[in-house]
């Protein structure tokens, strides 16, 4: 038995499980795509041979995919729904505020105690004490979690019962991110069209406000040496996130003016076959 299993192993959760191993814990993990596990066995994480082998191997079980849908398709298999019963099951991946009730309806309807987490921070920004998680949902799997949760982010609020509360703060968070990143990938074409570097800039800005300017000077490095292909954060990820502001903004019966502008540029990235590339890619069809 291990103290805690990571589905998912993206670019996301092979670093939560690689934290926590680093950490000291016991982790089995698993992955559709069984061969990106890897790295982590070597590292003394164990591979289960099921989805359902992996729910059973701890009492703690995080779920980092690509969205709810694939949690649902990867957790829905019989055998892994019945080994849900008693586990703390924390879901990581982004999803909506509704998509948050849903889940954890469909979690407690199967008995296991189920927490909301919502992940503001890129993979290399994991584990650090400026990291934030935001949680929302069973209490009792809060305190859980904890232990693990704190190790991948120094930053963990618990925002209270209420389940979805953690993914409306977060896609609170994002709306703000990706208004100044959609701005900057217009400021790379104001630095390009006069010589200037874009490097140099994402640099500066993250003199400025360090934790968003990280990620900018990330993404100003990105775009000055072409190297698109080694993703922290695909276009892809961040069009699924695009989705959630109009989800959130027909659940929720808001104005959907700006989700539906940005969800207009990613999805023609996405068309033009970025979509597995670092998000500054978008500055390609800005070009
Ligand atoms: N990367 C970031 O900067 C970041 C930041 C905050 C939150 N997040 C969130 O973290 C979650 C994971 O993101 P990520 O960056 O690791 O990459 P991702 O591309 O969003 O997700 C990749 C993971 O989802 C799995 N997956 C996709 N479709 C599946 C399906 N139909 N059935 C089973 N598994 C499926 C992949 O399995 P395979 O390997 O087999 O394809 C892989 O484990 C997402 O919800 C994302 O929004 C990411």
């Amino acid at each position: 038995m291990s103290e805690v299993t990571v589905i998912g192993l993206g670019p996301m959760g092979a670093v939560i499980a690689g934290i926590l191993l680093e950490k000291g814990f016991a982790v089995t993990v698993w992955n559709r795509t069984a061969a990106k596990a890897e790295p982590l066995v070597q590292r003394g994480a164990v591979l289960a041979a099921s989805a359902a082998d992996a729910v059973k191997a701890s009492p703690v079980v995080i779920v980092c995919v690509a969205d709810y849908d694939s949690s649902y398709r990867i957790l829905g298999e019989p055998e892994s729904v019945s080994a849900l019963n008693g586990r703390v099951f924390v879901q990581l991946s982004t999803g909506s505020p509704g998509q948050a009730r849903d889940n954890a309806a469909w979690a407690q309807a199967h008995g296991a105690d189920y927490l909301d987490g919502a992940i503001a921070a890129t993979p290399p920004q994991m584990g650090r004490a400026d990291t934030t998680i935001f949680t929302s949902g069973s209490e009792t799997a809060y305190r859980r979690s904890e232990p693990m949760l704190k190790a991948l982010a120094g930053h963990v609020p618990y925002l209270g019962e209420n389940v979805s509360h953690a993914s409306s703060t977060d896609l609170a968070f994002l709306s703000y991110l990706f208004g100044s990143m959609i701005g900057f990938f217009h400021a790379a074409r104001i630095l390009e069209s006069d010589g200037l570097r874009v490097d140099q800039f994402g640099a500066m800005i993250a003199g400025i406000s360090p934790a968003i300017g990280e990620m900018v000077r990330h993404e100003g490095e990105v775009i000055q040496s072409s190297t698109y292909d080694q993703p922290q954060s695909t276009l892809n990820t961040c069009l699924s996130t695009a989705r959630l502001f109009m989800k959130q903004a027909q659940e929720a019966g808001i104005n959907a003016e700006f989700p539906s502008f940005a969800l207009g540029l990613f999805q023609k990235g996405a068309d033009a076959g970025y979509g597995d590339e670092e998000l500054a890619a978008l500055v390609k069809v800005l070009r």
